[in-house]
């Protein structure tokens, strides 16, 4: 199939507006295997690597589609990722295509998410194809929602497909749309090799498998490539399309989107967002955009069982082979021991990796809440950087504390306005902007520190607007801010992980609020534990934890056996995430309590 007809498009979505449904449609369509039976295929065909753990990520397939036209095309459909996070890896894998379908719930309309994904399409100068999904839905309102995109993009309302990625309208309408707006690759296949990384992936058999989009030039089996950034040169040992299966091939050629492998050991060697070039004849200039992002959410992570530091340093080595944004370091905490202090892109990366320490590699785990990266200007006019409150340096030598800032986007329907401004409000956020996308929703922005996001921020605003907010956020840069250290004393010892930073305004009521938290959270000992808390030497407050009376089990004493041991099954559920902090046993929950502070 000739160049003129290749096209390479994503789809982007707001999370839950029916991305995977759709795709799997269009796959039905043009006689490929849906994603779940593709899963299901390679997962019988590598029940080895499956064994041994290791996570199948489809990113790009192979389609073949004869078009109404009566000419045949060969599609490939590259997967992003969807949520805010990973804002960064929509970004390279929207690079890796010439154009996008922009999907929008029927019924929910324009989200947050569906402008942040669209702006990134905007940014790789993408073809956009908007598409209205669920139109089978009773609430589906496609009129409202047509207009939104009218105003939004500036298109005409024949431009817009009404879809249902269930009931499978609009499809053809898709298809035909693709081939006919999309448009076929540039570049040639003479010139020198320019071979986008738009993801990669370990393979314990055959080191890192990237996945790659051709821009410019061909590259072939045995061919020996360089990588633009970091001049690191390999020989490519296999290339090829998934088709869904992978299948090798002899050359990838202009327009093709596939992977590779050269015996690459190191993730960090292949580089997503990088340029692989030939070494023989290198391009002069590597594809734009490459930058590399990095992490802005910190915490400790610590096993509950100090046996498992080395396990615990193992899962970590594991996940950064799949993950380069994963930043770790060795940690010791006077309260929880020896640990990491591990970076990520924002708060669900964070979730997902304790998530995956836990199930993937059955290590307990305490974390301590999550920090922003803080800029501390010191007396003696030196500049430091803090991500763990506990190094914060004291006051006196302080000057100045800077912490990062983000302009928070948040789309509601009116009646939620009021709520949405008290949060952001409440959130030391300074108001930018308001504006009425049609008669019921409006969009806002604010100017929030990060710090604030990182506490319940998300859940806050679901709660308060029963779900209906959608929310995205941009760092926009430093600021000085009134910051102190506020530390947590147990039984009168500092308790590090416990410390955390908090604007001076807002010290007192959080100090409060902490130590009655942990009052509850905290079972009752042997004696009396004070709760205290501190900014340098001044308490600010103080909760008393009683001494224990009884025996948990006197109560059903002569009660039914049962009970009993349900009772010391709970006791031990309990204890497994219990620590010994000096002299206090402390439950996970209270690490993360500094983040709840109503
Ligand atoms: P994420 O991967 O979580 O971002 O979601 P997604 O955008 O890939 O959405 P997905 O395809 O998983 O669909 C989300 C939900 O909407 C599922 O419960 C689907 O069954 C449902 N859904 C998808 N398309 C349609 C449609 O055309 N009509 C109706 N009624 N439901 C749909």
């Amino acid at each position: 199939i000739k160049q003129d007809n290749v096209r390479n498009f994503s789809i982007i979505a707001h999370i839950d507006h029916g991305k995977s449904t759709l795709a799997d449609r269009i796959l039905e369509r043009t006689k490929a295997l849906t994603q779940r039976e593709m899963k299901e295929q390679f997962l019988d065909a590598m029940d080895l690597e499956r064994e041994r753990g290791i996570t199948i990520k489809l990113n790009a397939v192979q389609l073949r589609y004869g078009a109404a036209n009566g000419e045949d095309y060969l599609f490939h459909l590259i997967d992003t990722p969807g949520h805010v996070d990973f804002t960064y890896e929509v970004s390279r894998s929207l690079a890796a295509c010439d154009g996008v379908l922009l999907v929008v719930d029927a019924a929910q309309g324009i989200e947050a998410q569906t402008l942040a994904n669209l702006y990134l399409a905007l940014d790789n100068d993408l073809e956009i194809i908007p598409v209205i999904n669920k139109i089978d839905l009773p609430a589906a309102d496609p009129e409202r929602v047509t207009k939104e995109l009218e105003d939004l993009l500036g298109v005409t309302k024949d431009e817009v497909i009404h879809a249902s990625g269930k009931s499978g309208i609009g499809i053809d309408d898709i298809l035909e749309a693709i081939v006919e707006r999309v448009p076929a690759p540039e570049g040639e296949p003479e010139d020198p090799l320019k071979a986008l990384i738009f993801d990669s992936l370990y393979d314990p058999y055959r080191g890192v498998i990237a996945s790659i989009s051709i821009k410019e030039g061909t590259v072939r089996v045995g061919q020996r490539i360089r990588m633009m950034q970091t001049e690191k040169e390999f020989e490519v040992t296999e290339i090829g399309v998934f088709n869904p299966k992978p299948t090798p091939k002899d050359s990838l050629t202009v327009g093709d989107v596939g992977y590779l492998t050269a015996s690459i050991k190191n993730v960090s060697d292949s580089r997503v967002g990088d340029t692989i070039t030939s070494a023989e004849r290198p391009a002069s200039e590597p594809l734009p955009g490459y930058k590399k992002m990095n992490p802005m959410v910190f915490c400790g992570i610590f096993p509950v069982d100090a046996s498992n530091y080395n396990d615990l340093r193992e899962a970590l080595e594991r996940l950064e082979l799949n993950d380069s944004s994963l930043q770790y370091e060795a940690e010791t905490s006077q309260a929880l021991g020896f640990g990491f202090r591990c970076g990520f892109l924002g708060l669900l990366h964070m979730e997902i990796i304790q998530e995956r320490i836990e199930r993937e590699f059955g290590i307990d785990l305490i974390t301590t809440a999550p920090s922003v990266i803080y800029e501390v200007e010191l007396t003696d006019g030196e500049t430091i950087t803090v991500d763990n409150p506990s190094m914060m340096p004291d006051t006196q030598s302080v000057s100045e504390v800077r912490e990062p800032f983000v302009k928070a986007t948040i789309m509601v329907p009116n009646d939620y306005v009021g709520s949405v401004m008290e949060i952001c409000q409440a959130k030391r956020g300074a108001f930018q902007d308001m504006q009425y996308l049609d008669d019921n929703r409006v969009n806002i922005t604010y100017e929030i520190p990060l710090s604030e996001i990182v506490y319940d921020f998300f859940d806050q605003l679901k709660s308060q607007t029963k779900g209906y907010a959608s929310f995205d956020y941009d760092l926009v840069g430093y600021r000085a801010s009134n910051l102190v250290k506020m530390d947590i004393l147990l039984n009168n010892d500092t308790i590090d992980a416990l410390s955390f930073i908090v604007h001076r305004d807002f010290a007192y009521e959080r100090g409060k609020a902490i130590a009655n938290k942990l009052k509850d959270l905290i079972p009752r000992q042997q004696f009396e534990v004070p709760v205290q808390a501190a900014i340098g030497n001044k308490i600010v407050a103080r909760s008393t934890i009683k001494a224990m009376r009884k025996n948990v089990l006197s109560k059903c004493y002569g009660g039914d056996i049962s009970r009993k041991r349900k009772l010391l099954e709970k006791q031990k559920e309990g204890k497994k995430r219990m620590k010994m902090v000096g002299s206090v046993e402390v439950p996970q929950e209270a690490f993360m309590a500094v983040l709840e502070m109503d």
